[in-house]
């Protein structure tokens, strides 16, 4: 339960906050979010999250809020209000509350900052893991610029439901060509044969995830394979394995695409290895 919602300076109890009825974020979007994990009360790799902040910002031309320590304060704040242990944080930047127009005030606008905490239940994440996931396939209709975090979101609500309702918790979007891009709201990975690793590589079509980042870390460290290349339907249908990464489930086995078992049909051995140690190459808050 969220109990204490920041916004614009001020925190307030859950049911009184709110922002402008003519925020830009509302009426068409122009707006910025993240998405961190948080461990034992901790952030997880806060410093990666405000360095997309930043990009997906700037990429827009809307100011940041506020200077990073200060954005830092605000989100450590909102996790010890709330209490939060296990969970997440959501932050989003919009460019502010004007009459609608499409084109942007040039004299700019006073961003308008959120910030909530929410508990998550780590054992139901945990027995997830363990059961692994189903995920479908279908188009990705998104637009060009799916590196930018914007809350521009219909698209990735429209496949995560058509997945629910096929019995899949995700969907992995697939683009012209035939190569998955990435999760509705993860990042798609699969392992090949020989052990090798493949993710699409970074780009305009892809959302560049903050655990994506940290788990090649973990790679690396580890002396394990991987490819940023991409990897279309079929491929992934005779991995080996395959996983999904997010901030809200950190690495998640895929254990069926599109109702055909992946390997055995359960959770792979190596990303069950990765999972575990996930956090060691993390970096965590004070
Ligand atoms: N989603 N791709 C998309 C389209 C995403 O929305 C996300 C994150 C990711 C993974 O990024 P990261 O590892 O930084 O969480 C990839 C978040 C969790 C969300 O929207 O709730």
């Amino acid at each position: 339960m969220t109990r204490v919602v920041y916004v614009n300076g001020q925190y307030l109890p859950y049911g009184q906050a709110g922002v402008h009825v003519e925020d830009r974020g509302f009426q068409f979007a122009d707006s910025i979010y993240e998405v961190c994990e948080i461990l034992d009360g901790r952030l997880v790799d806060e410093p990666r999250h405000m360095d997309r902040l930043e990009r997906s910002l700037g990429e827009l031309a809307i100011p940041m809020p506020m200077s990073r320590a200060a954005l830092g304060q605000v989100m450590r704040q909102v996790v010890r209000r709330n209490r939060v242990s296990t969970g997440l944080l959501y932050l989003q930047v919009s460019r502010g509350a004007a009459p609608r127009d499409f084109s942007i005030p040039p004299s700019g606008l006073t961003p308008t900052l959120v910030c909530l905490a929410r508990r998550l239940d780590g054992d139901k994440r945990e027995a997830r893991a363990n059961a692994g996931i189903s995920v479908v396939t279908m188009p990705d209709i998104r637009w060009g610029r799916c590196d930018i975090k914007t809350v521009m979101l219909l698209p990735a609500v429209l496949a995560k439901d058509a997945a629910s309702r096929a019995g899949a918790s995700e969907a992995w979007l697939v683009d012209a060509e035939g190569f998955v891009t990435e999760g509705a709201s993860s990042n798609a990975w699969i392992v090949d044969k020989e052990g090798v690793l493949i993710t699409r590589p970074t780009g305009n079509a892809i959302l560049p995830g903050v655990t994506r980042r940290t788990l090649f870390d973990l790679l690396i460290r580890e002396n394990i394979p991987y490819s940023e290349r991409s990897f279309r339907v079929e491929e992934a249908r005779g991995a080996r394995e395959a996983f999904i990464t997010s901030a809200s489930g950190t690495v998640m086995p895929v254990v069926a695409i599109d109702g055909a078992p992946i390997g055995n049909g359960h959770p792979g051995e190596l990303t069950l290895r990765l999972r575990s140690k996930f956090h060691q190459a993390a970096k965590l808050s004070p």
